[in-house]
């Protein structure tokens, strides 16, 4: 493709600033967004030319830098064989082997993986697991979530509500979110000495609300978008050990925090804990694509298919609906 002259650019810019709507960009927005020409590695041209270092990667999704050509090659060989499928009845090879290495890399029991096209829905997949498990169980009222203030999950309907309900951008929309429990954010800092507050009131609220909850939902570790706000580790061991005492399932959102972005392959592993869902997303492609993935444990595909097994049961057959 032939560069861009700098006086289209002009046209380009004032026809997108009129028309395209950016993400988190105010209506009308003040500013124009900024023309990107090229990647390569780390750097981002921009249209006036100048280079410029992208240090966010992309909200952290490119951690193998722009234009790899390993990547690019891969994604040119499967668009010569079979560029897309439908996934509903159908599988094949690049699905199977990924899935069979998403299961090797991630937390041990981690066994079945739920494919989906973005972060936010990933997490929508990790609640209806949820609900669906207390369903199963006949505990339809566990239908709550708890989590922790400055987190962030997303922007669909679901995933709004698991956002700090003041500084989560979504507060204009409070009205229509269902209603879930926050507890306090965890103490910043990942080596501190604590006191530990921050946990006892996580377990205050657990204790008082269990019965009505079906998950805690966290983002270990990190709570990226909320803030950039590292906590320690055996803060997540303990939200882990509170919700096997509570009988309270646990998602972890390593939508961000997957794949080294902590310095381990997935945060979980700072603290030695299995959730019992676990969302991935944005590095998963290095962010050549929007692909992102729900896993979950053996314990949560034994309880669905003895449902559907047990006719005394009013689950339905529930894999199909997700
Ligand atoms: C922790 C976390 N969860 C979920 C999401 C939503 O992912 P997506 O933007 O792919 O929907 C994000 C996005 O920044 C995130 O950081």
């Amino acid at each position: 493709m032939n560069p861009i002259k700098p006086s289209h650019w002009d046209t380009l810019l004032a026809f997108d600033q009129k028309h395209v709507w950016h993400p988190y960009a105010k209506i009308p927005s003040s500013t124009p967004a900024i023309g990107v020409s090229k990647t390569q590695g780390s750097v981002i041209t921009l249209a006036d030319g100048h280079d410029v270092i992208d240090g966010m990667s992309s909200w952290w999704a490119t951690i193998h830098g722009y234009n790899h050509p390993v990547i690019k090659q891969a994604m040119h060989d499967q668009i010569e064989i079979m560029p897309h499928i439908m996934f509903g009845g159908l599988t094949h090879q690049p699905a199977i082997e990924l899935a069979k290495r998403l299961i090797d890399l991630t937390p041990p029991d981690l066994v079945k993986v739920f494919f989906s096209d973005s972060g936010s829905v990933a997490m929508e997949v990790a609640i209806k697991m949820a609900l669906q498990f207390w369903i199963s169980k006949n505990n339809p009222e566990k239908n709550r979530l708890l989590t922790v203030r400055n987190g962030y999950h997303g922007d669909t309907f679901a995933t709004m509500a698991t956002c700090d309900p003041d500084n989560g951008m979504h507060h204009i929309f409070s009205q229509n979110l269902v209603q879930h429990f926050f507890a306090p954010a965890p103490e910043m800092g990942f080596d501190i000495e604590s006191d530990n507050s921050d946990i006892q009131a996580f377990e205050t609220l657990l204790q008082a609300h269990h019965t009505t909850i079906a998950a805690v939902a966290i983002e270990p570790i990190v709570q990226g978008a909320g803030g950039m706000r590292f906590y320690r580790p055996a803060y997540l061991k303990q939200v882990r050990a509170l919700c096997t005492q509570y009988n309270v399932l646990l998602i972890t959102d390593e939508i961000a925090t997957g794949f080294g972005r902590t310095g381990k392959l997935f945060a979980c592993e700072w603290a030695d804990i299995t959730p019992d869902i676990m969302c991935i997303g944005k590095a998963l492609t290095g962010g050549y694509m929007t692909l992102a993935a729900t896993l979950c444990t053996q314990k949560l595909v034994t309880q669905l298919v003895m449902a559907t097994r047990d006719s005394s049961c009013t689950a339905q057959p529930l894999w199909p609906i997700l």
